[in-house]
């Protein structure tokens, strides 16, 4: 299925790109936001990162296309501020940050990353240079550290019942393939949850992929560093698909934007009080309009902030 990219045009109106302007795409996926940025960019530099080698090859060419003035590097986007002072920038105008796994690989069956697919070996690395995958979380974690990332990362209600299975089976034998852990779920769990309307292995594979990935940790460690490296009247845009990346976001956007805590019993002139340093650009998240809904359904959950360095 062709990568569609979500939001593309409320994040590219809300960046407030300017020409001459330093931007980066923690990203870049197949390149469709990257895209739009570099078109917008005159004397101006992209800088567009990803962990998956995949995500290279196609968007290098399309990229190349447009402009020489991007830069691509493999490294996680929680590392943006280390990896860009090593090439010698210390601030930037523009950051892109929309989270979570692309099309392409959700689609292609070998990444192990959907239920749709049966005979995938269990993967959900997104960077296939790391060690940890999703056999290794299935097939050796134990039954408390099952149990909390299938409450914790996917709000699955059974999580008990479901790590409890999960450890009944491997006893026997490895669990190999995707098609196994959905079958595994299914048993775990009550006919009247089976047979509702989302796929009983949502929550779980979510919570397992959440888990391989890092993905919380490296949300909260990429948005400090995209706050860090801000400059005035620089904006941060980030595009979320669950509500457990949304309040990361949400919390920590409000923290930033909250004018310094005084001691309320000190008189401080208003004139003294300083501001806070970021701003929020959207009070509330904005959401695909009608049009997008109708022409792709990852567009459904998609929510995107934005917050400003003050001038
Ligand atoms: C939703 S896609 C981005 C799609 C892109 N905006 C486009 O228009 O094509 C997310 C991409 O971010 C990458 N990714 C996820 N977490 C990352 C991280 N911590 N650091 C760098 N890249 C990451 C994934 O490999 C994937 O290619």
């Amino acid at each position: 299925m062709e990568h569609y990219s979500v939001l593309l045009n409320e994040v590219i109106e809300g960046l407030n790109i300017r020409e001459q302007g330093i931007y980066v795409d923690g990203t870049l996926g197949r390149g469709g936001h990257s895209s739009e940025i570099l078109k917008r960019l005159s004397t101006g530099h992209l800088y567009s990162f990803d962990i998956d080698d995949e995500a290279f090859e196609a968007s290098r060419s399309r990229l190349s296309q447009i402009s020489d003035n991007f830069t691509l590097i493999k490294a996680n986007f929680a590392d943006m501020k280390e990896e860009l002072n090593n090439r010698g920038i210390y601030g930037v105008d523009g950051i892109l940050l929309d989270i979570g796994v692309s099309s392409p690989q959700f689609d292609e069956a070998g990444r192990g990353f959907s239920y749709r697919y049966e005979d995938s070996r269990l993967d959900m690395r997104m960077d296939r240079s790391q060690s940890l995958d999703a056999y290794q979380v299935v097939n050796e974690y134990d039954y408390s550290d099952l149990v909390r990332i299938f409450y914790r990362y996917g709000e699955e209600t059974y999580a008990k019942q479901i790590a409890r299975k999960i450890e009944n089976e491997r006893a026997k034998a490895p669990i190999e393939t995707t098609g196994q852990l959905v079958e595994i779920i299914r048993s775990a769990l009550p006919s009247k949850v089976v047979n509702r309307h989302k796929h009983p292995a949502k929550k779980v594979f979510q919570a397992i992929r959440i888990e391989v990935n890092g993905e919380l940790e490296n949300l909260e460690r990429g948005l400090q560093s995209a706050l860090d490296l801000l400059n005035p009247c620089g904006r941060l845009a980030v595009i979320s698909f669950h509500s457990l990346e949304d309040q990361i976001i949400k919390n920590t956007f409000k923290t930033a934007s909250q004018p310094p805590h005084f001691d309320k019993r000190i008189p401080v002139k208003e004139k003294d009080i300083a501001l806070p340093e970021f701003q929020l650009i959207t009070r509330k998240p904005i959401t695909a309009g009608e049009a997008e809904l109708q022409e792709n359904h990852r567009s459904h959950s998609a929510k995107l902030r934005i917050i400003e360095k003050r001038g």
